[in-house]
C-alpha cells in the first residue's frame, strides 16, 4: 500500500498533486470542508458510522516547525496538509480502510473484513512467466484504468474554490502506484507487488526485458523494444517549465515515449554502474533513521544513506550517489529525473524494494527508531500528514514493520555482511590457538604412548600426566622429583 513517502522525498514538489475523493470535490463539500462521504451512498451515514465502519473527525495537523530549507511560507498548499481543503476526515475502525471507510485494509477480505489474505513482494526475477505476463499486464490495466475514487487538484486552492472544473481524473497508474489500489482492480487481495533487486552491481539491467519492464529498441538506445507493452505508454508530468511560468501544476495530460538507456549516461561513469550487495549490506548496519538537519546533507542517517545522498556506510559526500538514487540515475532517461521517474514502471518496482531495505531496517534496529518531530523538510515532521495521499495519514503511522502492521511481507534474502579486518586478525588468533593446542596434545599423546612403552624415560613427563598413567603415583611422584 505505501510508497514510503518518508523516503521519497520529491524536492522540488511544490507543485503538489492533491489526491481528493471525487465525491469530495463537489463545490458544496469543498465549501463544507468535511469529506466523510457514506460506503453506500446512505444519506446521515458519514463514513458507514451505521455500521460501526468509521467516523467523521476533525483532522489533526502536525504545527511543528519545518525545516529551514523551505522557502514557500504561507503559499503552499502542503503547509498543515490537508486543512487548506478539508477539516473533517473518516477514521475507519478495525480493518475497515477508505475515504469512505468502504475498504478493507491491505492483507484483509471478506465483508467484515476479517479474513486475513498472505501479500507476499517477491523478487521480480523470480517471477514465472505466468506471473510476469500477470504483473506487467496489471501495470499497463492500472496505466488505463481511470481511478474509481480519486481525482487530482490541478490547480491551487485559492483557484480551486468553489470551482470543480479543474480537478482531473486519473488512472490508477498515474495516481502513484498504491498497491492497495491493484488489488481492488484486479478484485485479487492477495496481489503484491514484486521489488527490483537493484544491489546487483555490474552495468546490466537485469529486468530490462520484454518479459519484464522492456528491453533496449535496437532501433534507439534511449527507447524501449516495439515488443514491450511500456513502448507505448506516454509520460505525465512533462513540461516543468509551465508549472513555473502559468503557475499550473502538473496534469493528467500525456506526452512523449519513456526515455531509458540502462549505464548509457557516459558523461558520469559513477552512474554507470549499479549499487553492489555490501552497499546494502553496509546501509542496513547504520543505527540511527536520521540524523540533523534531516535533510540530503545529512550523515550518519539510515535516511538520507538509503536515498543516496551519502556514501553506504553513512558518510555524506556531495559527489557520491548510491542506492536507490543510484538505481534511479543509472537507468538515465525517463526514470533518472525526479519529477517524471514514476512514469517508468521500474520506479514502482525500486520503490518496493527501496521499502523492502527499510522494512528490513526496521527489523533490525527496532531500539532506534527515532524518526523526527520536528524540523523535517515540509510534510515529513513525525505528525505530518503525507502530501499528497488522501486519507490523511502520518508519517508515525507508516513508520511501522510491514509484516505486522501494513498487512503485506516480503520474501528477500539479504547479502552477508563482509568480513572486517577485526574480525579476520580475531578468527586468525582463534586458529593459532586452536592449532598450537592441537599440537600439544597431539605430542603429548605421542608422548604418554610412547612412555607405555618406556618406562626409562617416564620420569621426563610432568606430574600431572603421572597421575593418568598406571604406574605407582607414589614411585612416580618421587621421580618426578629428580
Ligand atoms: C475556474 O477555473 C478555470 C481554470 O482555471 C478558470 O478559467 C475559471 O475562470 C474559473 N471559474 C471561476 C468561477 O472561478
Ligand atoms: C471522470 O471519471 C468519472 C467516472 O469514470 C466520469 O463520470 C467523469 O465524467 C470523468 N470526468 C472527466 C472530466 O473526464
Ligand atoms: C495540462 O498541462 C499541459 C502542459 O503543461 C498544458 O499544455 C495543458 O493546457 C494542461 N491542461 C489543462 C486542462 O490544464
Ligand atoms: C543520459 O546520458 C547522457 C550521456 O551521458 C547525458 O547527456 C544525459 O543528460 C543523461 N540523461 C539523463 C536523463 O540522465
Amino acid at each position: 500500500m505505501r510508497i514510503h513517502a518518508v523516503l521519497v522525498l520529491f524536492c522540488c514538489a511544490f507543485a503538489v498533486r492533491a489526491q481528493f475523493p471525487r465525491e469530495c470535490t463537489s463545490a458544496d463539500v469543498l465549501r463544507s470542508a468535511r469529506c466523510c462521504p457514506s460506503p453506500f451512498g446512505r444519506a446521515n451515514d458519514p463514513c458507514g458510522a451505521s455500521l460501526g465502519r468509521g467516523q467523521c473527525v476533525p483532522v489533526q495537523a502536525d504545527t511543528r516547525a519545518h525545516g529551514p530549507q523551505y522557502p514557500h511560507v504561507g503559499q503552499d498548499d502542503r503547509e498543515r496538509w490537508p486543512l487548506r481543503f478539508f477539516t473533517s476526515a473518516c477514521r475507519c475502525t478495525g480493518n475497515f480502510y477508505g475515504y469512505n471507510c468502504g475498504r478493507c485494509k491491505h492483507g484483509f477480505t471478506g465483508a467484515n473484513c476479517d479474513t486475513p489474505v498472505p501479500v507476499v513482494r517477491r523478487n521480480v526475477m523470480s517471477l514465472n512467466p505466468t506471473e510476469r505476463r500477470a504483473f506487467i499486464n496489471a501495470l499497463d490495466q492500472a496505466k488505463r484504468t481511470i481511478h474509481p475514487d480519486l481525482v487530482i487538484a490541478t490547480r491551487r486552492y485559492e483557484e480551486i474554490f468553489g470551482n470543480i472544473t479543474i480537478f482531473e481524473n486519473i488512472t490508477i497508474y498515474n495516481f502513484f502506484v498504491w498497491s492497495h489500489y491493484y488489488s481492488d482492480m484486479l478484485g485479487d487481495p492477495t496481489f503484491a507487488l514484486p521489488y527490483w533487486n537493484f544491489g546487483i552491481g555490474g552495468n546490466q539491467c537485469d529486468i530490462c526485458t520484454d518479459d519484464l519492464m522492456g528491453a533496449r529498441s535496437s532501433f534507439d538506445e534511449n527507447a524501449i523494444s516495439s515488443n514491450s507493452i511500456f513502448s507505448q505508454w506516454r509520460v505525465v508530468c512533462e513540461s516543468v517549465d509551465d508549472y513555473d511560468t502559468l503557475g499550473t501544476i502538473c496534469n493528467s495530460t500525456e506526452s512523449s515515449p519513456i526515455r531509458r538507456n540502462p549505464a548509457g549516461n557516459v558523461d558520469r561513469p559513477m552512474v554507470q554502474k549499479l549499487p553492489e550487495p555490501q552497499d546494502i549490506e553496509a546501509c542496513l548496519q547504520l543505527i540511527t533513521f536520521d540524523t540533523p538537519p534531516f535533510y540530503s546533507t545529512s550523515t550518519d542517517s539510515f535516511r538520507n544513506t538509503i536515498e543516496g545522498y551519502s556514501s553506504p556506510d553513512g558518510t555524506y559526500d556531495p559527489v557520491v550517489r548510491s542506492l536507490h538514487n543510484l538505481a534511479h540515475l543509472f537507468l538515465n532517461g525517463t526514470g533518472g529525473q525526479t519529477h517524471l521517474s514514476p512514469n517508468d514502471p521500474i520506479f514502482v518496482l525500486l520503490h518496493t524494494y527501496t521499502d523492502a531495505i527499510f522494512d528490513e531496517w526496521l527489523r533490525r534496529h527496532p531500539e532506534s527508531q527515532n524518526y523526527p518531530l520536528e524540523n523535517a523538510p515540509i510534510g515529513h515532521n513525525r505528525n505530518y500528514n503525507m502530501v499528497p495521499f488522501w486519507p490523511p495519514i502520518t508519517n508515525a503511522e507508516m513508520f511501522v514493520p510491514a509484516p505486522e502492521n501494513l498487512g503485506y511481507s516480503y520474501e528477500a534474502t539479504w547479502p552477508a555482511r563482509p568480513i572486517t579486518l577485526t574480525e579476520i586478525i580475531t578468527i586468525a588468533v582463534i586458529v593459532a590457538l586452536v592449532i598450537v593446542a592441537i599440537i600439544f596434545v597431539a605430542t603429548t599423546c605421542a608422548m604418554r604412548s610412547r612412555a607405555h612403552n618406556s618406562e626409562s624415560r617416564q620420569h621426563l613427563l610432568g606430574e600431572q600426566y603421572q597421575r593418568y598413567d598406571d604406574h605407582d603415583a607414589h614411585s612416580s611422584k618421587s621421580q618426578s622429583v629428580v
